[in-house]
């Protein structure tokens, strides 16, 4: 199974992917916490992007790409992946969809996790990873999210294979949904099927 998380900052994705890789023996792929791996490594990735993530801004496509083609192709070949926070713009998803499909590792599902904003800020606020969960990074994370995210949504709009869940529920509650959302799906078949564009 290979599938997308889109959301919010803060919306579950990392959560939800984290329940999704257990129950369906997929790998979670977060290219935030690959990122922000490369910065406490301070690898010279880490250095390059720093600041971007600090700032709450987007990384460059080039970066975030060249960082995700292996994991991804390894993970495709070993039982799926869960990718948690790629693609989060129109480009990056086109950008996949051409390099997956060369492969034959397209998404089969993409889950975006409904979250009002005060739910949002209040989950990071209480949480605080770090250097981008200030209020200030926080908000703009949000307006980045409005930006450049909303679109890629409406990108994926209308295809049988994207739907949105209730991402302000417990959980548990969320987890079931996807699954519940997931068995309508002929991508839901662990042993293969056919990618989407
Ligand atoms: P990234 O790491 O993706 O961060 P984000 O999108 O801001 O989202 P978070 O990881 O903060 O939240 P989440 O949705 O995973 O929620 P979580 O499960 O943790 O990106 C960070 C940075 O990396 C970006 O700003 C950018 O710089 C860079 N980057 C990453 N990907 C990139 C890309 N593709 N291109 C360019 N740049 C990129 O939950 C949040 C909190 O809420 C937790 O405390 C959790 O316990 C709690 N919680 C979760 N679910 C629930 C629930 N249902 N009810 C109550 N609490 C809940
Ligand atoms: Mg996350």
């Amino acid at each position: 199974m290979r599938l997308l998380l889109i959301g919010a900052p803060g919306a579950g994705k990392g959560t939800q992917a984290g329940l999704l890789a257990d129950r369906f023996n997929l790998t979670h792929i977060s290219s935030g916490d690959l990122l922000r791996q490369h910065v406490r490594e301070r690898t010279s990735i880490g250095q390059t992007i720093r600041a971007y993530v600090d700032a709450g801004d987007l990384v460059p496509d080039a970066v975030v790409m060249d960082m995700l083609r292996k994991p991804v192709i390894a993970a495709a070949e070993s039982g799926g992946y869960v990718l948690d926070g790629f693609p989060r713009t129109v480009d990056q998803a086109k950008s996949a969809f051409e390099v997956a499909h060369a492969l034959g590792v397209e998404v089969q599902a993409a889950v975006h996790l409904d979250v009002p904003d005060e739910e949002l800020i209040r989950r990071l606020l209480a949480r605080s990873r770090g250097s981008d969960d200030s209020a200030e990074v926080i908000a703009h994370r949000l307006q980045v999210y409005r930006e450049r995210t909303i679109p890629l949504l409406e990108y994926y709009a209308g295809r049988e294979w994207m739907f949105t869940v209730d991402g302000a529920q417990s959980p548990r509650q969320v987890h079931e949904d996807i699954v519940a959302r997931l068995r309508k799906l002929a991508a839901f078949d662990t042993s293969g099927g056919n990618g989407h564009s």
